[in-house]
């Protein structure tokens, strides 16, 4: 078998199950979910191989600076959440948004969703505790439930199968999407700009907005390849790839390829705190043939970096490695000029691509999980420039965002205050961009980023 012809030394895809696994729930009983994983080992895939290699190649490229990734989602995808409008608002926001970016940066956006799988968080702590009752804390819905009560929150293998499903469920409808009419997207007359007026870079906006619709009818009325690229938008799914059974359950091997695929999403990415070199999240990614990510935060110093690096690409190949910086707006500063350094030294090939979320998680006086848009914005933008003065080049942004006018996030052109909070706040974790948010950073990131561009041009 072709498969037989290269493997990665030592591993298999249970080999993780010898190392160390943090973050995983502690299900009560075993015979359950070895009936449930055997069931989903029987499960059709939710991508293709040829998919995953064509993504790697579109990563390799962004390394490169020919394309730029835009990578966005919910925190926590919620089971109750795979409804249409939900699905349907999310795709539109990222669509706008690589719209937005295409034509400022003039470069092809890769577009990459974190849904379709993203159901398993990590957790500060094992236990909650309420009114002296510890229980197990929610893990995400593949794992177990919010509600406070000891039902809900035991972990229930049968959710596998459950989160399986509507991941297939939210696949089919973004791919039936985009192969149908979706593309009127492109067309900003029916985006949704009332936002617009409350920002002191309106003329700007609406300058931007005219421009892009000129572009795309320009396009439609010359026809050829570029509105082939215009209409047929690919796009890839994500997930921080946490609970290990379910991902392995999910891996694969393809005729005519080598090795082993997660089979369960594109793109996996390893969280922050699953980052250990010597952790079973780490020994389970090494083996698999998917491009991959990693989270950055500021605990990681130039030699673990290296290290991680050695271990998860020792080939050096274009495309197979991110590394997703998460380090605060006000520490991005100190931190991410010595990453680079050493990387560029190295010679090791990395697409960067910044998080500006998850650095900038604070706490409000009444109690809300919060990020302020500033802080967001700072964080990218900074990130562009230190990447610019280093010699590197920043590949990609990772947010977490709705397509919903939800209020979990502060600030904006509309300036949310703490009082707005609770209004619309319905994140079972993180605080998420809202719509406007959202289309309003892919704008700021076009105006600063594309005065650059025209410098240099
Ligand atoms: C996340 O992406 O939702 C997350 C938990 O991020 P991190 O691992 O960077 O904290
Ligand atoms: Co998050």
């Amino acid at each position: 078998m072709l498969s037989a012809i290269r493997e990665v030394e030592g591993w298999t895809p249970s080999s993780w199950q010898e190392r160390t696994a943090l973050q995983m729930p502690q299900y009560p009983d075993a015979d359950a979910l070895a009936v449930h994983l055997s069931e989903l080992r029987e499960m059709p895939p939710l991508v293709t191989s040829w998919e995953i290699l064509q993504l790697k190649q579109e990563l390799a490229d962004a390394a490169e600076g020919r394309r730029f990734l835009l990578q966005g989602g919910d925190c926590a995808e919620n089971f109750a959440d795979c409804r249409s409008p939900h699905i349907a608002n999310r795709l539109k926001v990222l669509l706008q948004m690589s719209l937005v970016l295409a034509h400022g940066l003039k470069q092809p956006i890769v577009r990459v969703g974190r849904f379709a799988g993203q159901y398993a968080k990590p957790r500060s702590v094992d236990t909650e505790t309420r009114d002296g009752v510890t229980l197990p804390s929610y893990r995400g819905d593949i794992v177990n439930a919010p509600e406070f009560s000891e039902q809900a929150r035991r972990p229930d293998p049968r959710r596998l199968i459950e989160g399986h499903s509507r991941s297939a469920l939210t696949m089919n409808f973004v791919r039936a999407l985009i192969d149908g009419g979706f593309a009127d997207l492109h067309h900003p007359e029916y985006w949704d700009l009332d936002w617009v007026r409350h920002s002191p870079f309106e003329r700007e906006y609406r300058e931007m907005v005219r421009s892009i619709g000129d572009a795309v009818r320009f396009m439609e009325s010359v026809g050829g390849a570029p509105i082939g690229s215009l209409r047929r938008v690919d796009f890839y799914t994500s997930h921080e790839a946490l609970l290990l059974h379910y991902e392995e359950a999910l891996t694969r091997q393809v005729p005519r390829q080598w090795g082993w695929f997660n089979l369960s999403t594109h793109y996996p990415w390893i969280g922050m705190r699953t980052a250990a070199l010597e952790g079973a999240h780490v020994e389970y990614f090494r083996g698999i043939r998917n491009p991959i990510g990693v989270k950055i935060g500021p605990a990681v110093n130039a030699d673990h970096l290296l290290r991680l690096i050695d271990i998860l690409n020792p080939e050096n190949e274009a495309g197979r490695l991110t590394l997703i910086h998460r380090l605060g707006a006000g520490k991005i500063g100190d931190h991410l000029p010595r990453l680079l350094e050493v990387v560029r030294r190295e010679g090791r090939r990395v697409l960067w691509c910044c998080d500006p979320m998850h650095g900038n998680t604070e706490a409000t006086a009444n109690g809300f999980k919060t990020r302020r848009f500033e802080n967001i914005r700072s964080e990218l933008e900074q990130a562009f420039d230190i990447h610019a003065a280093c010699g590197s080049r920043l590949g990609g942004a990772h947010l977490e965002l709705t397509g919903e006018n939800v209020t979990e996030c502060l600030g904006g052109a509309r300036d949310l205050t703490e009082g707005d909070l609770e209004r619309a706040y319905r994140s079972s974790v993180d605080p998420r961009l809202n719509y406007e948010q959202a289309i309003e950073l892919a704008m700021l990131i076009v105006c600063k980023q594309g005065a650059r561009i025209r410098e240099a041009g």
